[in-house]
């Protein structure tokens, strides 16, 4: 029986870090649940401490996941440990993750500590954690860059004191795979009760090697957790892709003879919907996740592929979730058929009310488009991801006129509460024009933070346009997404829906910031 190979998620709380990529609770329980389906084995679903919105967040996570362990977030002190705890009250399998920074750089510049304080801290932060929660994880934070004597240290302490998980981030990706897989091994040689740990790596990309750095942590250095994030997402270059290195190992068994416990015919979906509710667009020759990725373009390939799947392709696409673009749905489809689809893709909906007013748009769309896919059901979900009571600005109707040598010029209709507004504005083009005239009305003096337009079935232009727009306004960022065949409409849309966002009071998430 091969070792297992522990999959730790950070999408929520690493990735979110990214900016513009903070979300709401209801974005973070849905991808949870994703994440969940993808049969992870450890969630980590927030930075409790870092504030209400997050703990709100890792809370009903915790209340609402049963398989995966859900795990939060906290610095290595008494009021960050007990808000994980609370928050992961309801978790069937909880962790806290404590951490303390142990290169020097950190201790000196950043925590303004000496070395025996940090030790002392950390031995008192797991002890802490340990009388809450039963699975406690350590990091050493920047500990790539540590000293590997006063790292053991550290770590044979933070054993002592209970923790199950000791995980070695490269927080600023400086590593280089040979030399970060031969750290790992000798730190392990090193601490003297090594073998009481699972031992993980927490690889960044700022050179393009967090997954090459995780994979030798596992193959040199005997990890067997590794952390990672959907699509890479992270900070600056963002973290290490949990689609890669699960492929990588389920690809390359013969090579590290691990077996993970990842349903990878949800990898496609799950990555959709991060990208979707992000707004950070997945590149077309992205590893396993990109459109591209199983694409063969040139006549050798397609050639090969015809007579034998193996001459090109390493991988199946259907393994790692990708349908080929299958008409599932149409204008006289009935509710029924709309319901059981749903359940097919593994879309929960909490109550019958969810289901008619999704179905509703669902027919909508079908008198516009003939030809309704998978993507097109998962988009139409999305919208439908906000409650009524966050959906405060609502499109009721839009006209635009553009040709050439005129200047655009659009009409919005758009419900704020029980009220219906209607504006008007010219712009650079249609859907400049449309968004001038709601923000005309609305005047939220939020700053445009990025837009962009993705067809969510790819080949055809009768494919629906995915518009996400990220918005700025008193410290917070939020992102809108909007669906339609219409541009226009679907830009309208994602523009009404991060005002929402920033207009919900209730779905305040901060970013997670270092409070
Ligand atoms: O990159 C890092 O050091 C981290 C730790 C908090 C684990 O994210
Ligand atoms: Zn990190």
């Amino acid at each position: 029986m091969a070792d297992k190979l522990i999959i730790f998620d950070t999408t929520l709380r690493d990735g979110e870090q990214s900016p513009g990529a903070s979300m709401t609770k209801d974005e973070k329980l849905r991808i949870a649940r994703q994440l969940e389906r993808l049969r992870v084995d450890v969630i980590e679903a927030g930075f409790a401490a870092s504030s209400n919105g997050d703990f709100e967040a890792v809370k009903s996570i915790a209340d609402h996941i049963r398989e995966s362990t859900v795990c939060s977030l906290a610095r290595a002190n008494d009021r960050d440990i007990s808000r994980a705890a609370e928050a992961l009250k309801g978790a069937a399998h909880a962790r806290i993750h404590t951490f303390i920074a142990t290169s020097e750089l950190h201790m000196e510049k950043k925590l303004r500590m000496t070395r025996e304080q940090v030790l002392e801290q950390a031995k008192l932060a797991v002890r802490f954690a340990r009388n809450l929660c039963d699975d406690v994880e350590f990091s050493p934070e920047d500990g790539y860059r540590s000293d590997p004597e006063f790292l053991a240290r550290v770590l044979e302490a933070a054993i002592a004191e209970g923790a199950r998980t000791i995980n070695i981030p490269d927080t600023v990706g400086y590593a280089v795979p040979e030399l970060f897989g031969r750290f790992i091994r000798e730190l392990r040689e090193r601490v003297p009760n090594s073998d009481q740990a699972v031992w993980s790596v927490h690889c960044h990309n700022d050179l393009g090697m967090a997954v090459a750095n995780s994979l030798a942590g596992v193959k040199i250095g005997g990890a067997r957790q590794v952390e990672c994030t959907i699509n890479g997402l992270g900070e600056r270059a963002g973290n290490c892709s949990l689609e890669e290195v699960v492929m990588a190992v389920r690809t390359r068994r013969d090579h590290y003879g691990l077996e993970v416990g990842i349903d990878t015919t949800q990898i496609v979906p799950a990555s959709r919907m991060v990208s979707q509710t992000t707004g950070f667009v997945v590149q077309p020759n992205k590893a396993v996740v990109g459109a591209n990725a199983f694409a063969h373009a040139s006549g050798i390939h397609q050639d090969g592929v015809l007579k034998a799947r193996d001459t090109y392709e390493i991988m199946r696409a259907e393994d790692v979730g990708w349908s080929a673009n299958k008409i599932v749905l149409g204008k006289l489809s009935g509710r029924n058929a709309f319901k059981q689809r749903l359940q097919e893709l593994g879309i929960d909906m909490d109550s019958e009310a969810e289901v008619n007013a999704a179905f509703a748009r669902f027919k909508d769309l079908a008198d516009r488009k003939s030809e309704i896919f998978d993507e097109d059901i998962i988009a139409l979900v999305g919208d439908e991801s906000v409650t009524a009571e966050q959906e405060h600005y609502r499109l009721l109707a839009l006209d635009q006129h553009s040709g050439t040598g005129e200047r655009p010029h659009a009409s919005v209709v758009f419900a704020a509460g029980s009220v219906e507004h209607r504006a008007s504005s010219e712009g650079n083009g249609p859907v400049d024009a449309s968004l001038k005239a709601i923000e005309s009305c609305v005047m939220s003096g939020a700053e445009l933070m990025l837009y962009s337009v993705n067809a969510i079935t790819s080949g055809s232009t009768e494919s629906q346009g995915e518009v996400t727009v990220r918005l700025q306004h008193g410290g917070r960022v939020v992102n809108g997404v909007g669906a339609d065949p219409d541009i226009v409409v679907a830009s309208a849309k994602a523009y009404l829906s991060a005002l929402n966002k920033l207009h919900s009071k209730a779905e305040r998430v901060a970013a997670q910031g270092w409070p």
